[in-house]
């Protein structure tokens, strides 16, 4: 039987009237009729992917009965609250595409001690104008190392070290009562192997054995290999572990202790929704999906962003979309720019799979800019990339908890006469510390000598210089670090998403080597760059006379601005243009809201744009540049100091 025929064959009247009298029979006539037209609007969009994905199976009815029925009882159970809360997101759906949205994001304990400490340091976000808080993985991690909370043993249960369900579900309302929208890791592509679902596989559960990709021997794990990359092949090398306890081989991508999850088995899918939707019914207004490239498994490929992974996503997105219509979905795929954008849901599932991804190649090409001093790449890059689909929004990003692989596609480098392999070196060495001059004081990650891969971690202050600078006592070498932390601020703020300030990056925070004394994270020196927030010196920040303050304030009022600057609302598209300078990178912002024109100079030293070139893109006389408001004249050659950058909207033309 072909998808269509599965889908015409579902009983949709059938279902909805099971639901009305099963699930959602106490229910009012208001909210069975809200449920009713949601269900008539969406089933089409279940219905597409479950039929991919399950169409094949006999008990396709079934499963489908199984997701609707779990989707049902969490809209029943979804507090009044919440349910206001979709009817406001539903009637501004742009909500987080508006410049307002200013994202960060910590570790619980490395921010604040615990769930009660981060109710308390609201006002601090507030300080910084955020409006979007990622909490790193808070959900129960199994003891010992747990791959910084990303190797989950229950969905259902906070870290006990940071509280509990109760404190996550005050901390939610009292964040969305300060309009900050919370957002938790959700890590669904894996569990730790002290999940219960786990030890009941290993128990011998055959139900439970099929959560999982168990192999008896080697001959389909050594089939896979052939095609499988290795993500830390330094401390986890290959993508199976031998466990004698089932005497079986385990898919296990990340860490031995992560065992991947099997989405061919509807049950997986069913429970994943069952938690998805618990966690929004505590308050969780984005889920960040973890390492989605990775849910399906093909032989022969690379097994990450196989069109079932896709299906995976859209069905978890329409089926959440019943009872819980404010959830957003935030993928995480760190994968090539032409792979990345269908997260985003392109062709029939425009709009329908995740609202927010990672803009990993943005962040990836600023690095690059600012290490070779020229916007070359960055320009050649970002124009080849396909336009954004509306209605989503990058996140933007200078760094985060992970390291920066030097994604370059070798296509990008060589139009540009760069090597993609020399260049990626040069990025490695420039920002471990070793090429000569270089400001960096970055560490290699994960070498891995089959593919010269050597990926870097360090805090965006000593990757940008502060650190080298502090050392020698260099206050020219200071102040042109700062410049960089601003640039690089600035640049996110500017495109076309929700910028994320990671923790302590708004006051200058170094690389912290304390995670050497702690042997479950010593190995992994992704560390490095996850220090503790220092109260002391984020106390610091009323203090004129310091570096901390001067990082802190700008950032502070460069956010304040972009809040302020209706023509960067997401939906706006967002182009590189040549500017006649390489050292000088220029994007053009344009929608009906209006057109900004970013200039960002990439050098510490003064460059300039010609006026003709700056009138050639449409702007004219005078121009205000919202980052300083200041006026500035286009008739004479626009001048950039060190790092400055500009955004530029015209006042008039004369
Ligand atoms: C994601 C996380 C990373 C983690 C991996 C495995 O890529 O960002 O920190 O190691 O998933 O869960």
């Amino acid at each position: 039987m072909n998808n269509a025929s599965v889908v015409a064959e579902v009983d949709l009247q059938g279902l909805l009237d099971g639901l009305l009298q099963g699930p959602l029979r106490s229910m009012t006539p208001l909210e069975q009729a809200i449920f009713r037209i949601r269900f008539e609007l969406g089933m089409p969009d279940v219905l597409r992917p479950l039929a991919r994905l399950y169409g094949e199976r006999p008990d396709f009815a079934a499963q489908l009965e199984t997701l609707l029925d779990i989707v049902a009882r969490a809209y029943a159970d979804r507090p009044a609250e919440l349910r206001l809360l979709d009817l406001r997101r539903v009637s501004e759906p742009d909500w987080f595409q508006q410049p307002n949205m200013i994202g960060y994001v910590c570790y619980v304990d490395r921010f604040a001690g615990d769930l009660a400490g981060v109710r308390d340091r609201i006002p601090y976000l507030k300080e910084l104008g955020i409006t979007y808080l990622h909490l790193m993985p808070l959900l129960k991690p199994r003891p010992g190392p747990n791959d910084g909370g990303y190797a989950v043993m229950d969905y259902r249960a906070v870290n006990p070290a940071y509280g509990t369900m109760d404190d996550l579900r005050e901390l939610a309302t009292a964040l969305r009562h300060e309009g900050i929208s919370l957002c938790v890791d959700l890590v669904c592509n894996h569990t730790a192997k002290e999940h219960e679902w786990a030890r009941k596989a290993v128990a011998g559960d055959p139900v439970y054995q099929g959560y999982y990709y168990l192999f008896p021997n080697r001959a389909l794990p050594d089939q896979y290999e052939l095609t499988l990359p290795e993500v830390f092949p330094d401390f986890a090398p290959g993508n199976f572990t031998y466990y004698d306890s089932c005497q079986r081989w385990v898919w296990t991508t990340f860490n031995e202790y992560q065992w991947d999850l099997n989405y061919t088995n509807p049950a997986v899918l069913a429970e994943m929704l069952d938690i998805m939707l618990f966690l929004a019914n505590q308050g969780v207004e984005i889920l960040r999906l973890d390492a989605v490239a990775f849910m399906w498994k093909r032989l022969g490929t690379d097994c990450q962003n196989q069109p079932e992974a896709h299906a995976i996503l859209q069905a978890f997105r329409a089926l959440t979309r019943l009872a819980a219509p404010g959830l957003l979905f935030k993928a995480e795929a760190i994968v090539s720019p032409d792979k990345l954008l269908p997260y985003l849901g392109l062709g029939a599932a425009t709009n329908k799979e995740c609202e927010i991804a990672y803009h990993n190649s943005f962040m990836v090409l600023l690095w690059s800019s600012l290490a070779e001093r020229r916007a070359v790449l960055m320009t050649h890059a970002l124009q080849n990339m396909p336009d954004t689909p509306v209605g989503c929004a990058w996140l933007t990003y200078v760094r985060c908890h992970d390291d920066i692989g030097w994604a370059v596609r070798d296509e990008d480098a060589a139009a540009i006469g760069l090597s993609g392999f020399l260049h990626r070196a040069f990025l490695s060495d420039f920002y471990s510390g070793r090429f000569p001059g270089t400001f960096a004081r970055g560490v290699t990650f994960q070498h891995n000598p089959k593919t010269g891969d050597r990926r870097i971690s360090g805090t965006l202050a000593s990757l940008a210089g502060l650190e080298a600078a502090a050392e020698r006592q260099n206050w020219h070498d200071l102040d042109l670090a700062v410049r960089r932390i601003l640039l690089l601020h600035a640049m996110i703020l500017v495109l076309n998403g929700i910028p994320i300030i990671y923790m302590g990056d708004e006051l200058g925070l170094l690389n912290d080597r304390r995670y050497l004394d702690d042997p479950h994270l010593a190995d992994d020196n992704r560390w490095i760059h996850r220090p503790y927030l220092d109260w002391n010196q984020a106390g610091q920040r009323h203090d004129w006379q310091t570096v901390t303050a001067r990082i802190f304030h700008a950032t502070c009022d460069m956010i304040q601005a972009r809040k302020h600057t209706l023509s960067l609302h997401a939906e706006a598209r967002c182009y590189a243009v040549w500017t006649h300078n390489e050292q000088v990178f220029g994007m053009i912002r344009a929608s009906a809201r209006g057109r900004l024109l970013v200039l960002a100079n990439f050098t510490e030293r003064d460059q300039t744009v010609p006026r003709h070139r700056v009138h050639d893109m449409g702007f004219k006389g005078e121009l205000v540049d919202r980052l300083e408001g200041k006026v500035l004249d286009s008739w004479s050659d626009l001048k950039l100091e060190p790092y400055r950058v500009l955004w530029l909207e015209q006042v008039s033309e004369t």
